[in-house]
């Protein structure tokens, strides 16, 4: 591949174990993609408390360029700051960002279950994180607004369509809670599958098999029965909490990749946060941040071998019977360049 065509990426660090886990994922990233061209670009509280934004223009800028973000966490603080908003969520609605992608599979000695596999299809500009929320009554009333447009619902199912295709997936379960809420979640459920209806999955014609459940039974199930799920879309906030229950079956925080995907532009983030109580320990799994870089290469530069060579590495690590012995960042870090 020739220095136009390498695939480009914007290394942006963040806050607390982000700062361990992006170096590592880099450094694996580097191991497999040696033409890998990368920038690096600041964003967090740590560069708010410097320059007074969470995410600078140049950072927003350079994402753009390189159509494709690795980011790892920001440290939000739990109380109102002036000025202050978050950078993950800053970028997503900057970048347009409006599908969160968050795979889940068993993975060897760290998963509960031995036939996970499930993505969960994230709508992730709209629904009550729109943040309009006001007072009325006086102060006695909070009120938030949840918007759903079709615009959002079709290319959030869109995007999951393209993504079922190119990974030969074929049953969508499509989440919501038309039963209490028929005008928003039941334009978001009409629009996948108006979406879906009429599309075939192969040259077979064999076709997708679209179902949907009530939010609350979809979680009742992602407890009981978490194999039994393939892809999942819903609505922002509904995949926001499965998706965190379902990472528990793929091993846990350290191991739960996402990625955030526009049109022409991508940032992966691991779904862990900066972790305040082990940052600066040299402690912090690197391997959510690794699989994050895997999936840039799955879905954003359309090197799938090079994203099953990661995954492939990670699991044999965790395989390893010395897998208890790996401590450290760098530990883990080592064993899987060594597993590549
Ligand atoms: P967290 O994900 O940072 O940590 C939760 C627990 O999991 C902690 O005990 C932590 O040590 C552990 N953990 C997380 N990642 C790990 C890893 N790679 N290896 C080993 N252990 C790991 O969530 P928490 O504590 O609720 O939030 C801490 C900060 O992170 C807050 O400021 C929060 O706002 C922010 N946050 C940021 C996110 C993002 O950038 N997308 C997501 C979640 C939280
Ligand atoms: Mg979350």
């Amino acid at each position: 591949m020739n220095p136009v065509t390498a695939p480009r990426l914007c290394v942006i660090p963040g806050d607390g174990i982000g700062q361990e886990v992006i170096p590592a994922a880099v450094e694996v990233l580097t191991a497999v993609i040696p033409h890998l061209h990368i920038v690096t670009a600041e964003a967090g509280w740590g560069t708010f408390e410097r320059c007074g934004v969470s995410v600078p223009e140049e950072t927003l800028t350079a994402v753009r360029d390189c159509g494709a973000g690795l980011f790892g966490a920001v440290s939000s603080p739990s109380r109102q700051v002036a000025g202050y908003r978050s950078a993950i969520l800053t970028m997503r609605q900057e970048l347009d960002l409006y599908a969160n992608i968050r795979p889940v599979q068993s993975l060897p000695r760290v998963s509960p279950r031995p036939d996970v596999d499930m993505i969960i299809v994230r709508e992730n500009t709209e629904g009550l994180y729109v943040g309009r929320e006001r007072w009325v009554d006086g102060g006695e009333t909070a009120v938030a607004e949840r918007h759903i447009t079709r615009r959002a619902s079709r290319r959030i199912a869109q995007k999951a369509l393209a993504l079922m295709q190119c990974q030969n997936r074929r049953k969508l379960t499509i989440v919501h809670k038309a039963n209490v809420l028929p005008l928003t979640d039941g334009l978001f459920r009409d629009t996948v599958r108006e979406v879906f209806n009429g599309t075939q999955m192969d040259a077979d014609g064999r076709g997708f098999v679209i179902d949907e459940l009530l939010v609350d039974v979809a979680a009742l199930k992602m407890v009981a029965a978490p194999e039994s799920f393939d892809v999942i879309i819903t609505t922002n906030l509904f995949g926001d909490i499965l998706s965190d229950a379902a990472a528990h079956w793929g091993g846990g925080l350290g191991l739960a990749a996402s990625l955030n995907w526009g049109d022409g532009v991508a940032l992966a983030e691991p779904v862990h946060g900066s972790a305040p109580d082990i940052a600066g320990k040299g402690i912090a799994n690197p391997m959510a941040a690794i699989l994050s870089g895997a999936l840039l290469a799955r879905y954003v530069w359309g090197m799938a071998e090079v994203a099953e060579r990661m995954e492939t590495a990670v699991a044999h690590t965790l395989a390893h019977e010395t897998y208890p012995q790996l401590t450290t960042t760098q530990a883990i870090t080592h064993s899987i360049l060594a597993s590549l």
